[in-house]
């Protein structure tokens, strides 16, 4: 066993599997010291009860001023601005929390699935028009969620091609932090106009339901909820779709199952789980608190691997093994406890859609490029594919 602390970011052993550093933590090893970007020594935990026993603990704070800071940048962050409740604990989170709770009603995400239904369909006729070989990323994966936080926020149509742009630029990979800071800048102004539209007309959307609804939010609060909603949604979405092709493509007999209506529930559950596009998230003790027989003293940071933890052996029989027909449940794909994913239900309706309509238009969709060619997000925060180069028989 090393004493030697591990070092955020890990690379990912292959891009299905985690880290094999944290995987081998499996063996015995349930709680480790971790450096974080911003220098400071923390912890990791990798076992699935651990991870949400974490998760559910109030000792243990969200607050972003306190958790510290995943990006590569490092560096300490300030608190959470009005309205970011991710960053935040009970009862400031709590209160957030509820008023965006009652905007994701059956009634509303209803209405997306119809949409996005459409919106696929669309996309794969702009595929077929464009003719093999096309990046699924760009053409399908990345503007399907732009789209749906287009539609849930209320984005107005003439808007969207511009927004839309914008939000690609956000994670673009060669942007300088002034390029970065300007698109940044940018889409926060545009969002600010659009809340200021809303008061005076108010929408049947998220934001318009928001302001009718005497909320009594400012402004600045509701700015940076849709702001919060598209950082959230966007890229988690896209790069699920992305890899969970990737996935599919290399598992090819077991796509009749999620282009099955009748399994393809399950069969995105089982995706979630053995992807878990998300490395971790943190969370900074209040208190002293005893994890895996060690005391994570008060002002300490554990990181909980989300990935590491939907593959354990005390839960998931072959953890490591893809297989779409088994009854998954319990991941924690969508983190658990008081923060767990707001647009679960979203992401989920999402690519119940998109995996099917994708396979039932191209059956004979395969990857244009061998598989090790495909460029990996091994440097960023979201796992996922950069591109994805596919062909199929016209
Ligand atoms: C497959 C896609 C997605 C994955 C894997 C995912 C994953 C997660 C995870 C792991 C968390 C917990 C973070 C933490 O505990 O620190 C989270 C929180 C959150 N997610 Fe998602 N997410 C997805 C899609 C979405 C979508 C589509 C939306 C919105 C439209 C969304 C909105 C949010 C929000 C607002 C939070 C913060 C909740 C809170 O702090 O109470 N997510 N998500």
């Amino acid at each position: 066993m090393t004493t030697e602390p591990l070092t955020f970011p890990l690379a990912n052993a292959g891009p299905f599997d985690p880290p094999s550093e944290l995987m081998a933590m499996r063996e015995g090893r349930p709680i480790a010291p971790l450096r974080l970007p911003d220098g400071r020594l923390g912890w990791v935990v990798v076992r699935r009860a651990t991870v949400r026993s974490v998760l559910a603990d109030p000792r243990f704070s969200a607050r972003q001023e306190l958790r510290g800071n995943l990006s590569p940048s490092g560096g300490s962050l300030p608190p959470a601005p009005p309205g970011m409740f991710i960053g935040m604990d009970p009862p400031d989170h709590t209160h957030y929390r509820h008023l965006l709770t009652g905007q994701f009603t059956v009634r509303r995400m209803r209405q997306l699935t119809a949409r996005i239904e459409q919106l696929a369909e669309e996309h794969l006729d702009r595929m077929a028009a464009a003719g093999p070989p096309v990046d699924l990323v760009a053409t399908y994966a990345r503007p399907i969620p732009a789209m749906v936080i287009c539609e849930l926020l209320g984005v107005p149509d003439e808007f969207r091609e511009r927004f839309g742009q914008q939000v690609a630029e956000l994670s673009r990979q060669d942007a300088t932090p002034e390029e970065q800071q300007r698109t940044l800048v940018g889409i926060l102004t545009y969002l600010g106009e659009l809340v200021r539209e809303k008061r005076s007309t108010p929408t049947d959307d998220l934001l318009g339901g928001l302001v009718v609804d005497g909320a009594g939010l400012t402004d600045e609060e509701l700015t940076n909820l849709a702001f919060m909603l598209l950082g959230a949604g966007l890229d988690t979405t896209a790069n699920m779709l992305g890899l969970g092709t990737l996935a599919l493509l290399a598992h090819p007999e077991q796509i009749p199952v999620i282009t099955n209506p009748d399994t393809v529930d399950n069969a995105v559950e089982e995706l979630l789980r053995y992807l878990a596009i998300v490395p971790g998230t943190l969370r900074t003790a209040l208190e002293d608190v005893e994890v895996e027989g060690v005391t994570v003293r008060a002002g300490e940071t554990v990181m909980v691997s989300l990935p590491v933890a939907n593959r354990d052996p005390e839960r998931f029989a072959d953890p490591d093994t893809l297989d779409l027909t088994r009854q998954t449940s319990g991941h924690v794909a969508f983190g658990h406890g008081v923060h767990q994913c707001l647009g679960q239900q979203l992401a989920r309706v999402e690519m119940r859609v998109a995996f099917p309509a994708l396979f039932r238009r191209f059956p004979t969709l395969r990857l244009a490029v061998p598989q090790e060619e495909v460029p990996l997000r091994d440097e960023m925060l979201i796992f996922g594919v950069h591109r994805l180069p596919v062909t199929w028989e016209d």
